[in-house]
């Protein structure tokens, strides 16, 4: 007994150890912590449950026999956060270069197939150099096996990715298949191809950080959704997010009332507005007032940054924002836009969290780019998220509502619950001017007349009062009291019951 004891410390201790003193200095070197000490970070402490210690792969070829390291470069198992429990697998780039073998790949696929027994979200921390190597076919049937889990955990439990080191070749696909991707600025990057193969193939000459790092993917791919300084911030933010998140698509989001009031009233808001329709005005201002303690946890920050989303709380329940940003674009919807709220309105259904619209808008975008871009299906995807959504729905339009984007974003039409509009909204088929200079271009040359036709046009539809007579919009409210309309909204509909007809599954416009 007592040497069983003694030998399963030694192994403890060996895997503990991962790849050895010289490697996890050399990690630390790199500014990124250890597998196990970000599993240090994200758990509540003392919380970790750790399984598969003992595993080794079972490779002979290329000496791999006589190398064999307890844990296999992957640390799994359970824990909390907040006192809630969630999955995890943590890559150690330590071992192998973190690299997935198949009994790697055995290990992650262990927890996934527990957390959806369960009804847990799963958090992967993915520092690895791909396939490994001296494995061959086993490994990639490995990550296949991890991708069918992604699919089918899809919109049962949460999975959150965290990229903190290589992510590269086939391997990306798993992070892409789960909901929410952060990344480590400067130490981690996701690429199909690296920069050398990107050089034999297209002579375009480009770094790793360029290619595929955090910056480039949270500005210009859309593949992630938010960037961080370090390590531990990004653990942190998780930390954050997780917060928001229910176990499963069976529950609802955690319920955490602060102090604020859900009938407070901001006055600033009255002012929020310009007078001049084409004046921007940033809608995180907004946000910021009307959520619980101003705390909003945005993301995607900066791309297609003329739409906004994130969650917030509204008198302690959870909620997924999405608001045009008159700031950018004067708001406009675009391919980019579309798609990162479509995205979001539907992890957001998939896990009821009510949503809360923010409508600004003055219109789809125009031009050749957009068109050839395929603005069309992928404006779609945003109308057909918002038309399936069977959560709460509460809509505000705070100004322009234009066009088949208010049809959109969350309309009466589109199953909207409480549709609200503050008393300066214009609710029409496009603006006055454009409006006039269509229906009455005989008067075109009279800019007088035009100018005429145009106060005519906007005294008629520039309000939101033909939307209301109709029932589109259900009341028209002062911007100072927002939050409280919308709290008492959420709070009617806490029950809602709405069920889309049986299907296998729709067919998105992807
Ligand atoms: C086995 C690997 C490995 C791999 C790295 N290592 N990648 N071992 N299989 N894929 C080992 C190295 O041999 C080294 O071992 C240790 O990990 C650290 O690697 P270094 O190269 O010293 O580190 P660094 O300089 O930081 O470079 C990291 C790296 C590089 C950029 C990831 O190692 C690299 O390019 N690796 C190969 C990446 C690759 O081509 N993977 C296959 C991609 S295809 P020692 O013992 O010296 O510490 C793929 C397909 C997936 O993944 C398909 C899914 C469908």
């Amino acid at each position: 007994m007592h040497d069983i004891i003694e030998q399963l410390e030694r192994k403890r201790a060996l895997a503990r150890l991962g790849g050895g003193e010289k490697r996890i200095d050399a990690q630390h070197a790199k500014g990124k912590l250890t597998a196990r000490e970000r599993l240090e970070l994200l758990f509540d402490e003392g919380t970790f449950e750790e399984w598969d210690m003992f595993v080794e792969h079972r490779c002979g070829d290329f000496g791999m026999q006589d190398n064999k390291i307890p844990g296999d470069g992957v640390v799994t198992g359970y824990g909390m956060i907040n006192g809630r429990l969630v999955f995890v697998f943590s890559q150690d780039f330590t071992v192998f270069g973190g690299a997935l073998s198949e009994a790697h790949a055995e290990k992650i696929c262990k927890i996934m197939d527990q957390a959806m027994k369960v009804g847990a979200p799963v958090i992967g921390l993915n520092d690895s150099g791909g396939a490994r190597i001296q494995e061959g076919v086993a490994s990639l049937g490995g990550y296949a096996e991890v991708f069918q889990r992604n699919v089918m955990a899809s919109g049962v439990v949460p999975q959150i990715s965290l990229i903190m080191g290589p992510c590269a070749g086939g391997a990306v696909y798993s992070p892409a298949m789960t909901d929410f991707i952060f990344m480590v600025k400067d130490s981690s990057y996701m690429f199909v191809t690296g920069p050398e193969v990107v050089k034999t193939v297209t002579h375009e000459e480009v770094t790793a950080e360029e290619l595929g790092g955090a910056i480039t993917h949270n500005t210009k791919s859309g593949v992630a959704d938010l960037a961080f300084e370090n390590d531990v911030e990004a653990i942190l933010m998780t930390r954050r997010l997780f917060n928001y998140l229910p176990l499963n698509n069976r529950e609802k989001p955690p319920v955490r009332r602060s102090g604020d009031p859900a009938e407070r009233l901001d006055h600033s808001l009255d002012t929020l507005v310009p007078d001049n329709p084409n004046k921007p005005y940033d809608i995180k201002e907004l946000i910021y007032k009307v959520v619980d303690d101003g705390d909003f946890f945005e993301l995607q920050r900066d791309q297609a940054r003329n739409i906004v989303i994130g969650f917030g709380r509204l008198d302690g329940q959870p909620v997924g924002i999405v608001a045009n940003n008159p700031l950018v674009l004067a708001g406009c919807l675009d391919i980019r836009s579309s798609i990162k709220a479509a995205r979001f309105v539907r992890f957001c259904d998939a896990f009821n969290i009510p949503v809360v619209t923010f409508v600004d808008v003055p219109g789809f975008m125009p031009g050749t780019a957009q068109e050839y871009g395929g603005i069309i299906r992928h404006g779609a995807k945003l109308l057909y998220a918002y038309a399936e959504c069977t959560v709460p729905k509460v809509t505000v339009i705070t100004r322009k509502a234009y066009g088949g984007a208010y049809d959109v974003m969350s309309s009466k039409h589109l199953r909207g619950d409480v549709n609200f509009a503050w008393p300066n909204a214009e609710i029409a088929v496009m603006g006055a001017k454009g409006a006039v200079e269509i229906i009455f271009r005989e008067d075109k040359a009279d800019p007088a007349k035009l100018a005429a036709r145009e106060a005519e046009y906007k005294a008629r539809f520039a309000n939101p009062f033909v939307a209301g007579a109709r029932g589109y919009i259900d009341d028209v409210i002062q911007p100072h009291e927002t939050r409280k309309r919308i709290c008492r909204s959420l709070a009617m509909l806490r029950d809602k019951r709405l069920d889309n007809p049986w299907r296998k599954h729709g067919n998105i416009p992807l």
